[in-house]
């Protein structure tokens, strides 16, 4: 089975794997390969470094689909991820009251949190999916997810933020500061009382009441926001949506794949295939050339000549080890996994043109060992 073959009838692909590996790079060529195939396709993605625009020709990415000019009988549209935008608005959707939405965006722990912590991307990301394919106005949508060390913390993500929300651990000692704010100090006890004090002397009154106003402005939308993240969790399992590992032919990024697709699978959550990407090419050589290049090295070569045979061999050899681990990591992995390899580019894959020359690649195989 091709990868097309698998992504096709897809609503969604979500390209997830380590820090590094070629995942934006990838989702952008799957993308650009499945509107070429007739669909109108977006490619959702969280580019740091901006190259993935320039690739794409344009001048910067914007929070809306913007579309891209690759032919006029094809639509492809690339989005940037704006994770403080999308919260934002999730806060105002769900909090009851407009002045509750206000409290809580002006509320420094809030924007804090919105922007820093470790989750709020990877989980910022389902979210927008679940959001794009409610609205369906697309075919296809590629979710390209963020640069995390772990490809882990994306699935972990949502619940990871649900919890955080539900500050069941800060509840103890927020919560009497809380009612204590709105209710005067007198109904706290003497020990709680002595408690906040001594917090407030170490860390300043106003982080505390920002945090317990923050808390009790939670409480309110809690129930229709932990509503949410299930469903935005649920795209993770849907038999519209295809789950596709980015991987690199380095012992610990492999290693970090097998124990990825592990956890992928306690979750149920099905992989379709792992694009092992920036492999070494082998150069394929017939029993007749390889005699040649035996009896080359018996000759009479000169420095220069024995260095680049030398570094050809090495060459071959390692294409030869990378192709060795790529049979392992297919041994590890449940039968109905197809691994496609995707080989080193010597430049950069910087142009529309490069995407598609990467397809060729990408695209080409079935699923079998080369
Ligand atoms: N097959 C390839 N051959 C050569 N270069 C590649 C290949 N695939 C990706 N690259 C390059 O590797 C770099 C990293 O790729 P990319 O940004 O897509 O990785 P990423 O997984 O999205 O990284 P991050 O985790 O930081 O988001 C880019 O410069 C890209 O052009
Ligand atoms: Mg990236």
């Amino acid at each position: 089975m091709t990868l097309l073959d698998k992504i096709s009838n897809k609503k969604m692909v979500i390209v997830g794997g380590s820090g590094g590996v070629g995942k934006t790079t990838l989702a952008a060529a799957i993308a650009l390969k499945l509107a070429k195939a007739g669909k109108k396709t977006l490619v959702l993605t969280i580019d740091p470094a901006k190259r993935l625009a320039s690739t794409l020709g344009l001048e910067r990415f914007q929070p809306k689909p913007q579309k891209i000019n690759i032919d006029t009988q094809h639509s492809l549209w690339a989005m940037l991820l704006d994770v403080q935008h999308t919260f934002d608005t999730l806060i105002r959707t769900h909090a009851p009251t407009e002045e509750i939405a206000e409290t809580i965006l002006k509320n420094k722990i809030y924007q804090h949190m919105a922007s820093a912590m470790a989750s709020t991307q990877e989980y910022i990301a389902l979210e927008k999916l679940y959001e794009l394919h409610e609205k369906n106005e697309f075919d296809a949508i590629v979710l390209d997810t963020p640069p995390s060390a772990h490809a882990l913390s994306f699935i972990e993500a949502p619940d990871r933020l649900a919890n955080f929300l539900d500050g069941k651990n800060m509840e103890w000692f927020l919560k009497p500061y809380a009612y204590a704010g709105k209710w005067g100090f007198r109904i706290l006890s003497k020990s709680s009382k002595m408690v906040l004090n001594l917090l407030e002397k170490v860390t300043g009154l106003k982080l505390l009441q920002d945090l317990s106003e923050f808390m009790l402005s939670l409480e309110s939308f809690y129930e229709g926001f932990r509503d949410r993240t299930l469903k935005a969790k649920s795209i993770l399992k849907s038999p519209q949506t295809s789950f596709l590992i980015v991987t690199v032919p380095e012992f610990s990024v492999f290693e970090d794949t097998v124990k990825f697709q592990k956890k992928l699978s306690e979750r149920q959550i099905r992989i379709d295939a792992i694009l092992v990407n920036r492999m070494t090419p082998l150069v394929l050589l017939t029993d007749a050339q390889k005699k040649e290049l035996e009896s080359l090295k018996k000759h009479d070569l000169s420095g220069k000549e024995r260095s680049i045979l030398s570094l050809f061999e090495k060459y071959q050899h390692l294409a030869e080890q990378e192709k060795r681990q790529m049979a392992h990591l297919k041994k590890l992995m449940p039968s109905s996994i197809d691994l496609f390899p995707i080989p080193f580019f010597e430049k950069d894959i910087s142009s529309i043109q490069d995407l598609h020359l990467l397809n060729l690649h990408l695209f080409h195989g079935s699923g079998t060992l080369p």
